[in-house]
Parts: structure tokens; sequence; C-alpha cells
């Protein structure tokens, strides 16, 4: 599922970047190589970084 449209970032994009260490919206983004433009994404990669710090995903 696309969670930013504009970067064509997936969850598991999003997901990804935080087991590999991002841990604030900003670093998501350059984890993937990519800046925020519309800014709609936030909430929801906010939303999955406070999910994933909640309950850790197995490794
Ligand atoms: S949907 Fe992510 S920056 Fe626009």
């Amino acid at each position: 599922m696309y969670i930013c449209i504009c970067n064509a970032l997936t969850d598991r994009d999003v997901k990804s970047a935080i087991q590999t260490g991002a841990s604030s919206v900003p670093k998501v983004y350059s984890a993937n190589q990519c800046k925020p433009q519309c800014g709609k994404c936030g909430c929801s990669i906010r939303n999955l970084l406070r999910e994933m710090k909640t309950s850790p995903q197995p490794a």
C-alpha cells in the first residue's frame, strides 16, 4: 500500500526504514533517498513510527 504518493513510498519502504533505525519522519524520507513534497503522508508515517515503537516487529 502506498503511504507517500509523491515519492512512491509503500508501507514496506517505511517499515524497513524504521527497522533499520529511522526514528523520525525526516529520517524515514532520507533513508529512502527522498524529501517530503506535499506533506500529506507525514501523519501516516508518524503513525507507523508510533505503532512500531510500541509493538516491536519480530526480527
Ligand atoms: S504524499 Fe508524501 S510528500 Fe506527498
